[in-house]
Protein backbone atom coordinates (compact mmCIF):
# COMPACT_ATOMS: atom_id res chain seq x y z
CA UNK A 1 0.00 0.00 0.00
CA UNK A 2 1.75 3.20 -0.71
CA UNK A 3 0.85 6.67 1.32
CA UNK A 4 1.90 9.65 -0.53
CA UNK A 5 3.13 13.08 1.57
CA UNK A 6 2.60 16.70 0.70
CA UNK A 7 4.45 19.40 2.17
CA UNK A 8 2.90 22.60 1.13
CA UNK A 9 5.39 24.82 1.79
CA UNK A 10 7.42 26.95 -0.56
CA UNK A 11 10.67 25.94 0.95
CA UNK A 12 12.87 22.86 0.40
CA UNK A 13 14.21 22.09 3.78
CA UNK A 14 11.94 23.93 6.43
CA UNK A 15 9.54 22.57 8.83
CA UNK A 16 7.06 21.09 6.69
CA UNK A 17 9.82 19.24 4.54
CA UNK A 18 11.29 17.94 8.25
CA UNK A 19 7.44 16.80 9.19
CA UNK A 20 6.77 15.11 6.08
CA UNK A 21 10.09 13.06 5.60
CA UNK A 22 9.83 11.92 9.40
CA UNK A 23 6.30 11.04 8.84
CA UNK A 24 7.29 9.06 5.52
CA UNK A 25 10.08 7.38 7.12
CA UNK A 26 7.95 5.96 9.73
CA UNK A 27 5.72 4.90 7.15
CA UNK A 28 8.69 3.36 4.95
CA UNK A 29 9.72 1.41 7.94
CA UNK A 30 6.14 -0.06 8.90
CA UNK A 31 6.36 -1.20 5.18
CA UNK A 32 4.19 0.95 2.94
CA UNK A 33 5.45 2.53 -0.31
CA UNK A 34 5.85 6.34 -0.15
CA UNK A 35 5.68 9.05 -2.35
CA UNK A 36 7.11 12.25 -1.13
CA UNK A 37 5.28 15.71 -3.01
CA UNK A 38 6.78 18.96 -2.00
CA UNK A 39 5.28 22.50 -3.62
CA UNK A 40 8.49 23.99 -2.88
CA UNK A 41 9.32 25.09 -6.81
CA UNK A 42 6.20 23.17 -7.96
CA UNK A 43 4.87 24.65 -11.56
CA UNK A 44 1.40 25.21 -10.10
CA UNK A 45 -1.46 27.82 -11.36
CA UNK A 46 -5.43 28.27 -9.67
CA UNK A 47 -7.95 26.46 -10.67
CA UNK A 48 -10.12 28.97 -13.23
CA UNK A 49 -13.52 27.34 -12.56
CA UNK A 50 -13.69 26.88 -16.72
CA UNK A 51 -15.82 23.60 -16.43
CA UNK A 52 -13.67 21.28 -18.58
CA UNK A 53 -12.93 18.89 -16.11
CA UNK A 54 -16.89 18.36 -16.08
CA UNK A 55 -17.72 18.75 -19.81
CA UNK A 56 -14.28 17.14 -21.32
CA UNK A 57 -13.46 14.75 -18.11
CA UNK A 58 -10.14 17.24 -18.47
CA UNK A 59 -8.19 20.22 -17.61
CA UNK A 60 -6.52 22.35 -20.02
CA UNK A 61 -3.60 24.08 -18.19
CA UNK A 62 -0.49 22.15 -18.60
CA UNK A 63 2.00 22.57 -15.09
CA UNK A 64 2.80 20.43 -12.47
CA UNK A 65 -0.84 19.00 -11.58
CA UNK A 66 -1.50 16.47 -14.13
CA UNK A 67 1.53 14.39 -12.09
CA UNK A 68 0.18 15.12 -8.54
CA UNK A 69 -3.47 14.06 -9.40
CA UNK A 70 -1.89 10.63 -10.78
CA UNK A 71 -0.09 10.45 -7.37
CA UNK A 72 -2.99 10.94 -5.10
CA UNK A 73 -5.21 8.43 -7.32
CA UNK A 74 -2.71 5.98 -6.94
CA UNK A 75 -2.28 6.44 -3.32
CA UNK A 76 -3.90 4.98 -0.27
CA UNK A 77 -3.22 7.21 1.91
CA UNK A 78 -2.58 10.83 2.08
CA UNK A 79 -0.99 13.10 4.58
CA UNK A 80 -0.88 16.79 3.84
CA UNK A 81 1.32 19.27 5.73
CA UNK A 82 0.98 22.94 5.77
CA UNK A 83 2.65 26.08 7.08
CA UNK A 84 0.09 28.42 8.49
CA UNK A 85 -0.23 31.46 6.32
CA UNK A 86 -2.42 34.32 7.95
CA UNK A 87 -4.22 31.49 10.53
CA UNK A 88 -4.92 29.53 7.35
CA UNK A 89 -3.25 26.84 4.93
CA UNK A 90 -0.68 28.39 2.32
CA UNK A 91 -1.71 29.53 -0.75
CA UNK A 92 0.50 27.13 -2.57
CA UNK A 93 -1.09 23.81 -0.91
CA UNK A 94 -4.63 25.51 -1.56
CA UNK A 95 -3.94 25.93 -5.11
CA UNK A 96 -3.52 21.98 -5.34
CA UNK A 97 -7.02 21.42 -3.08
CA UNK A 98 -8.55 23.50 -5.74
CA UNK A 99 -7.06 21.69 -8.65
CA UNK A 100 -8.09 18.10 -7.72
CA UNK A 101 -11.28 18.65 -8.44
CA UNK A 102 -11.51 16.33 -11.58
CA UNK A 103 -10.70 13.55 -9.39
CA UNK A 104 -13.91 14.33 -6.99
CA UNK A 105 -15.91 14.95 -10.68
CA UNK A 106 -14.71 12.20 -12.96
CA UNK A 107 -15.66 9.62 -10.20
CA UNK A 108 -15.17 10.38 -6.82
CA UNK A 109 -11.01 9.74 -6.99
CA UNK A 110 -10.25 9.98 -3.20
CA UNK A 111 -13.18 8.59 -1.67
CA UNK A 112 -11.96 6.11 0.79
CA UNK A 113 -8.21 7.01 0.98
CA UNK A 114 -7.14 7.84 4.43
CA UNK A 115 -6.10 11.00 5.17
CA UNK A 116 -4.22 13.34 7.92
CA UNK A 117 -3.06 16.54 8.26
CA UNK A 118 0.14 18.28 9.96
CA UNK A 119 0.90 22.16 10.30
CA UNK A 120 3.16 24.48 11.73
CA UNK A 121 3.42 27.86 12.42
CA UNK A 122 5.67 30.64 14.09
CA UNK A 123 3.37 31.17 17.17
CA UNK A 124 2.33 28.52 19.30
CA UNK A 125 -1.38 29.19 18.86
CA UNK A 126 -0.87 30.71 15.49
CA UNK A 127 -3.88 29.18 13.75
CA UNK A 128 -2.22 25.51 13.59
CA UNK A 129 -5.55 23.58 14.80
CA UNK A 130 -7.64 25.55 12.02
CA UNK A 131 -5.06 24.93 9.23
CA UNK A 132 -5.56 21.06 10.16
CA UNK A 133 -9.24 21.27 9.78
CA UNK A 134 -8.78 23.66 6.43
CA UNK A 135 -6.81 20.73 5.01
CA UNK A 136 -9.61 17.91 6.40
CA UNK A 137 -12.07 20.06 4.88
CA UNK A 138 -11.13 19.05 1.38
CA UNK A 139 -10.52 15.38 2.26
CA UNK A 140 -13.59 15.24 3.59
CA UNK A 141 -15.40 16.92 0.44
CA UNK A 142 -13.43 14.13 -1.34
CA UNK A 143 -15.29 11.31 0.76
CA UNK A 144 -11.72 10.45 2.57
CA UNK A 145 -11.28 8.67 5.99
CA UNK A 146 -9.59 10.97 8.28
CA UNK A 147 -8.06 10.82 11.17
CA UNK A 148 -6.18 12.14 13.87
CA UNK A 149 -3.20 11.57 16.59
CA UNK A 150 -5.63 9.34 18.48
CA UNK A 151 -5.36 12.28 20.83
CA UNK A 152 -6.23 15.41 18.96
CA UNK A 153 -6.83 16.43 15.55
CA UNK A 154 -3.53 16.01 14.00
CA UNK A 155 0.47 16.96 14.30
CA UNK A 156 0.72 20.08 15.09
CA UNK A 157 4.45 21.96 15.70
CA UNK A 158 5.94 25.24 16.39
CA UNK A 159 8.51 26.74 13.74
CA UNK A 160 11.46 24.92 14.02
CA UNK A 161 9.50 21.79 13.68
CA UNK A 162 12.85 19.81 14.14
CA UNK A 163 13.38 21.38 18.05
CA UNK A 164 9.63 20.93 18.85
CA UNK A 165 10.17 17.56 20.56
CA UNK A 166 6.24 17.47 21.59
CA UNK A 167 5.23 18.82 18.32
CA UNK A 168 7.23 16.13 16.56
CA UNK A 169 5.40 13.34 18.88
CA UNK A 170 1.91 14.27 17.53
CA UNK A 171 3.53 14.18 13.84
CA UNK A 172 4.42 10.65 14.52
CA UNK A 173 1.20 9.46 16.75
CA UNK A 174 -0.56 10.91 13.48
CA UNK A 175 1.18 8.80 11.20
CA UNK A 176 1.24 6.03 12.77
CA UNK A 177 -2.52 6.10 13.42
CA UNK A 178 -2.62 6.54 9.61
CA UNK A 179 -0.59 3.28 8.99
CA UNK A 180 -2.75 1.74 11.71
CA UNK A 181 -6.04 2.78 9.68
CA UNK A 182 -4.83 0.97 6.46
CA UNK A 183 -3.75 -1.85 8.13
CA UNK A 184 -6.94 -2.15 10.05
CA UNK A 185 -8.71 -1.37 6.34
CA UNK A 186 -6.49 -3.58 4.16
CA UNK A 187 -4.63 -6.03 6.48
CA UNK A 188 -1.09 -7.56 4.53
C1 LIG B 1 2.66 35.09 4.64
C2 LIG B 1 2.97 34.43 5.96
C3 LIG B 1 1.99 34.40 6.93
C4 LIG B 1 2.24 33.76 8.14
N1 LIG B 1 1.24 33.71 9.08
C5 LIG B 1 1.45 33.01 10.21
C6 LIG B 1 0.38 32.87 11.15
O1 LIG B 1 -0.72 33.34 10.96
N2 LIG B 1 0.63 32.14 12.28
C7 LIG B 1 1.87 31.60 12.54
O2 LIG B 1 2.03 30.95 13.58
N3 LIG B 1 2.88 31.71 11.65
C8 LIG B 1 2.70 32.39 10.49
N4 LIG B 1 3.70 32.47 9.56
C9 LIG B 1 4.96 31.74 9.79
C10 LIG B 1 4.94 30.41 9.02
O3 LIG B 1 3.87 29.59 9.46
C11 LIG B 1 6.25 29.64 9.19
O4 LIG B 1 7.29 30.42 8.67
C12 LIG B 1 6.15 28.31 8.48
O5 LIG B 1 5.34 27.44 9.21
C13 LIG B 1 7.47 27.67 8.26
O6 LIG B 1 7.29 26.48 7.52
P1 LIG B 1 8.41 26.07 6.44
O7 LIG B 1 9.73 26.16 7.15
O8 LIG B 1 8.09 24.68 6.05
O9 LIG B 1 8.28 27.02 5.29
C14 LIG B 1 3.49 33.14 8.36
C15 LIG B 1 4.49 33.19 7.37
C16 LIG B 1 4.22 33.82 6.18
C17 LIG B 1 5.28 33.82 5.10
Amino acid sequence: MKIVGISGSPNQDGSNSHMIDRALDIARQRGFEVENISLAGADLSPCTDCHACRTENSCPIEDDMAGINSSLASADGIIASSPVYFGTLSGQLKMLFDRTLPLRRNGFLLKDKVGAALAVGTSRNGGQEYTVWSIHAWMHIHGMIVVGDNNHFGGITQKAANTDEVGMKTVEDTVNKLCDTLDRLAPV
